[in-house]
């Protein structure tokens, strides 16, 4: 087991179709085991060796999308062990873009499952030392790939009948997605679905309050708060507690910033979080799904 980089987020990487391995990966993240895990892979014909089925959507954006920041639930041949799954009868699998996660796959014979390695409920890691400062005391390796470039987790996909349903919001946003199959229903906001992913409902949260609603700015003083905003600062709180995603507006650079910054925000003197949502619309809705998950309820 070791760390990997990938495009989206860093993943504790191990054999897939070894049960002793998947069981390491979910025992060092303290992940509970009815939380499944993605496979990766280098090529889609690799993919057909752990899927039964691979509908002709799913082949489209396949083409487009990978490899990319996507991941498809397909039906799952026996090959791939049960508790890869949580014994779901459908796998999620993804080829990353990463150049050298991808010679790394390619050089394996088998298929990697990689969670983000991050303990279980922490906000992910997007650089070798985010991974190296919570669990490098557990895991033999980091293998280094720099700042991942994308920065949100992958969006994550399913097929019912002719109906392509989004179970997590991500790095591919929705609007790219419907050019390509047409209308898809979003559930990544379901919270009674234990089928759907990414789904838990406090997830990717910093260990200090995370709060969405402005009413926060009048309960501390200006030094006990920090902000994360889209692209401008906020004129009452010292610029200095303060973290912008992207000055020039851009969804692509707030994505990429978006975990440090949430990590750069735990780690300031402040006391609480303030974050401003981004508009719904391309990455902002992926960027706003992580923010609600982190934010107090
Ligand atoms: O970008 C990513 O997807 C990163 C990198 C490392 O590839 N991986 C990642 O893995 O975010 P993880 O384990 O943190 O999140 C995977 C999500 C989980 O929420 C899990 O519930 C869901 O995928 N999932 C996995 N298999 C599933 C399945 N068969 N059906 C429904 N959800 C599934
Ligand atoms: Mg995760």
């Amino acid at each position: 087991m070791v760390a990997i980089p990938t495009e989206t987020v860093y993943g504790l990487a191990g054999n897939a179709l070894d049960e002793k391995a998947v069981a390491k990966i979910f025992a060092v993240k303290n992940r509970p085991t009815f939380d499944p895990l993605i496979v990766h892979t280098y090529s889609t014909d690799k993919i057909h060796e752990f899927v039964d089925e691979f509908p002709p959507k799913a082949q489209r954006l396949a083409e487009h999308f990978w490899a990319g920041a996507m991941t498809l639930l397909l039906p799952k041949k026996a090959i791939i062990p049960d508790l890869v799954t949580a014994g779901l009868p459908t796998v999620a699998v993804r080829i990353p873009k990463h150049p050298l996660a991808l010679r790394l796959l390619e050089s394996l014979s088998f298929p990697v499952a990689a969670p983000s390695a991050n303990p279980f409920g922490y906000i992910s890691p997007t650089t070798a030392q985010h991974v190296a400062a919570q669990l490098g005391d557990k895991i033999p390796y980091i293998l280094d790939g720099g700042n991942c470039n994308v920065g949100i987790e992958s969006t994550i996909i399913g097929f019912e009948d002719e109906k392509v349903i989004i179970y997590r919001l991500g790095g591919i946003s929705v609007e790219a997605i419907e050019q390509v199959v047409g209308k898809v229903i979003v559930k990544s906001h379901s919270t009674s679905n234990p089928n759907a992913p990414g789904r838990l409902e406090s997830h990717y949260a910093p260990k200090k309050p995370l709060y969405l609603d402005e009413e926060i700015l009048e309960k501390f003083t200006p030094e006990e708060i920090g902000v994360l905003s889209f692209s401008e600062y906020l004129p009452c709180i010292p610029q200095a507690n303060q973290c912008i995603l992207s000055l020039r507006k851009d969804y692509l650079e707030a994505a990429q910033n978006l975990f440090s910054m949430m990590r750069k925000l735990d780690a300031m003197p402040v006391k609480v979080i303030f974050a401003k949502l981004l508009p719904e619309e391309s990455l902002g809705r992926a960027i706003n799904d992580r923010l609600r998950r982190a934010s107090v309820k």
